[in-house]
Order: structure tokens, then C-alpha cells, then sequence
């Protein structure tokens, strides 16, 4: 797995381009060791800067907790609409500086494409048709946003809120020969909702019920909330979502004929053409590297873990992700009383599709 992440030009990502660049234009994603992935992921990179966790983190339990009040009087929280998703679109609007025109449309915009860049490897055209047309509608509404945000800054307006990201992509200067226009910002930006709404609510519906599945270990993490120690609490977090990771797998275009692990008893020789499967679901379970997999070993060492995927295409969402995901997890685990409901209920629905859709907790004494 690591391996085929690793030797880019030879495992491509050549088969998200048909899917992207007719949906958010040409994006990072789509684009092997070219001067758009150079460029787009080190301008972003420099766009959500590490100075801003903290407050990140800070959003994500605040909107964690409007949430959570706004249910407690019903006993019970859908996770999936009420929460996992909830919560990102609402920092993609505070944060990122992508509010949308409604919530219903950030949900369709973000899991339309979600599902034909990522889970429509059949190429489905009804799929592949929503994405495209979710891609359009967040050029236009991003095109009108820019709008008003220069309109804003030529009125002399005074500034509200901290800065967001898409404010500083248009605040900064580039020169000319950058190429990094507007329809760059407005891909990028699209691409803001496009990587953080589905793989969030995943993670924090997941690992929210494998915590819970393991009441030990659900109480040590609660302890380590209480006790103020985040990296313990996270720890928890992201040894839960390894014993069901939001991604089985990441896919990849063999380019030319190519061996792997060449020199090992699992030598693979991949005929170019070949779509190749890195499965990190199962890396990351893999007994010839980690001690005891099936153990819950909170605090793995990092490099025993993809869920922000792994090699020239890792998250570059991924520190948001590491802030957002462990603090809505926490503010749930925190309130008093929070189980699983009995019976199917009680487990997370998918509804046939790709993604969580319902997944139904208890808040207070059962
Ligand atoms: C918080 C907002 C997020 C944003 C803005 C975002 C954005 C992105 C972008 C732009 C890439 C492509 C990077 C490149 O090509 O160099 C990427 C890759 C990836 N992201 Fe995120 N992401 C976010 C959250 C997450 C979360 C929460 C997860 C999982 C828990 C996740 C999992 C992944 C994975 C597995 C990849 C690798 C895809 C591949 O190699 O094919 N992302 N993300």
C-alpha cells in the first residue's frame, strides 16, 4: 500500500480526472507530479495555516454543542444530519468562507460529488451527471461570492469575523505568472466542501460508535476529556476509526508494468492498464507491521495510520480534520448518559449508499 501511494508516477490518479475536471475544473487531486498539484496544494497549504487550529477546534466544539443542546430535550441526536455533517458545512462557512446559499444544497453540492469522484468507479452517467451539475453550481455561487467579497473590500467595509481562507486567497497578491486566477480560487474552494463533509461525518459517526461498542474503553477516553488532555482523548479517536476506517480503499492507474514489493515472498508484477486497489483499511491492520492489531491500542504510532490517506496526495485537510473530527467526538462522549440505542437502531444506517445517512444515539439516561 504504501508503495503504490509512494511511486506516484507509476500508481496515478489519472482516473479522478474524468470525473473532476468537468465538475470543479482541474484540481489537485486529478494531477500527478504537474505544476498544478505543485502549485494549488503549497497555496492552500499556505491558505489554513497551523496557527489557526486552535480556533478551528474551538468552532468545531462550539458548533458540536449548539447541536447537541438543540436535541437534548428529545433524548436523542441523528449523527449523521444533525452533527457529522452539520458541523463541516458550517465551519466550510465560518472558516473556509463557503457558507452556501442553504444547508439541503451544501449537503447535495458535497455528496454529489463525493460519490462520483470517489464511489462511482463503474461510471455510472446518473452520478457522474449530479456531480457535474453540483460543480456548475458552485462555480456560479462562488463567482457571485467573489463578487461581493471584492465589492465588500472596494466599499471600504469593515471586516467581520476573523479572516476566512477564501478572503486571504482573494486578499493575496499573486503575480501573473502563478496562473492562479479566479477560476483557481473557485475550484479550490470547491474543493473545500468537496474534501471535508462526508469523510468528517464518516469519521465522527464511526468512531463514535466503535467508542461506544467498547464501554472500557469509552470510559478511559471520557477520562481523558475530563482530565483536559486532548492528544489522549484524540488517541482514542483515531484507534477507533482504524477498527472501521471511513475509506477501504484508495484506487490508482498503473501506468506501466510494475512490481511491487519486489523481493519479498508478496512480489506482485501490475500490468500497465491495471486499476490497482491500495487498501489502507487493511494496511492498517496488517500484523507484519503493527504489534497486536486487533488489540485497541490508543496512540499507534502515526505512521500506522491512513485515514487522511498517505504520499503526494495525503489530506491537505488533514490538520483541520485532526482538530474537527476528535472535538465533536468529544463533546458527544461528554454529556452525560450518551449509549447506543438497542437493536438497528442502535447502528449506523447506510441506507444502501456509500455513505452513513442515520445513525441515532441517546442523550441522557436510557
Ligand atoms: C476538513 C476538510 C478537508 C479538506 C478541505 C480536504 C481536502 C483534501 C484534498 C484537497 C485532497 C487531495 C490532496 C492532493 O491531491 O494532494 C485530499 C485527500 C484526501 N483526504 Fe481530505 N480533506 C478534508 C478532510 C478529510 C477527512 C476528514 C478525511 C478522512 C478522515 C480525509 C481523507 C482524505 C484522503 C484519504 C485523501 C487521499 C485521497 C487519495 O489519495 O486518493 N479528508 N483531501
Amino acid at each position: 500500500v504504501r508503495e503504490v501511494l509512494t511511486r506516484h508516477t507509476e500508481f496515478t490518479v489519472r482516473l479522478y480526472a474524468p470525473k473532476m475536471d468537468p465538475s470543479v475544473g482541474p484540481f489537485m487531486l486529478a494531477r500527478d507530479e504537474t505544476a498544478l498539484n505543485w502549485r494549488d496544494k503549497s497555496i492552500m497549504r499556505a491558505m489554513l495555516p497551523w496557527e489557526d487550529l486552535p480556533s478551528v477546534r474551538a468552532m468545531a466544539g462550539r458548533f458540536a454543542d449548539e447541536a447537541l443542546d438543540g436535541c437534548a430535550s428529545g433524548g436523542r441526536i441523528e449523527v449523521v444530519s444533525q452533527l457529522g455533517r452539520l458541523v463541516p458545512v458550517r465551519l466550510c462557512g465560518e472558516y473556509f468562507g463557503f457558507p452556501g446559499p442553504d444547508t439541503a444544497t451544501m449537503f447535495r453540492w458535497s455528496k454529489a460529488t463525493q460519490t462520483d469522484f470517489f464511489k462511482n468507479l463503474a461510471g455510472d452517467p446518473k452520478i457522474h451527471a449530479a456531480a457535474v451539475r453540483a460543480g456548475q453550481e458552485m462555480a456560479a455561487y462562488l463567482a457571485g461570492l467573489i463578487q461581493d467579497e471584492r465589492a465588500a473590500a472596494a466599499n471600504g467595509a469593515p471586516a467581520v469575523g476573523p479572516e476566512t481562507a477564501v478572503q486571504r486567497l482573494l486578499r493575496t497578491q499573486f503575480a501573473d505568472g502563478l496562473g492562479f486566477d479566479d477560476a483557481r480560487v473557485i475550484s479550490n474552494a470547491s474543493g473545500l466542501l468537496v474534501g471535508g463533509v462526508e469523510t468528517t461525518s464518516q469519521a465522527v459517526a464511526q468512531s463514535l460508535e466503535q467508542l461506544l461498542l467498547r464501554p472500557d474503553v469509552c470510559a478511559a477516553a471520557v477520562e481523558a476529556a475530563r482530565a483536559g488532555n486532548d492528544a489522549r482523548f484524540d488517541a482514542f479517536v483515531w484507534e477507533a476509526l482504524r477498527f472501521n476506517p471511513i475509506n477501504p480503499l484508495l484506487f490508482r492507474y498503473t501506468e506501466a508494468d510494475s512490481t511491487i514489493a519486489a523481493g519479498t515472498p508478496r512480489q506482485t508484477m501490475l500490468k500497465a492498464g491495471t486499476i490497482v486497489f491500495a487498501c489502507t483499511a487493511s494496511a492498517m491492520a496488517d500484523g507484519t507491521e503493527l504489534p497486536n492489531p486487533d488489540a485497541f491500542t490508543p496512540g499507534r504510532p502515526a505512521h500506522h495510520l491512513m485515514h487522511f490517506g498517505f504520499g503526494a496526495h495525503e489530506c491537505l485537510g488533514k490538520y483541520v480534520g485532526m482538530a474537527m473530527i476528535p472535538e465533536v467526538v468529544k463533546r458527544v462522549l461528554t454529556r452525560p448518559g450518551v449509549h447506543l440505542l438497542p437493536g438497528a437502531e442502535g447502528a449506523i444506517d447506510f441506507k444502501g449508499g456509500p455513505f452513513p445517512e442515520r445513525f441515532v444515539i441517546g442523550l441522557g439516561t436510557p
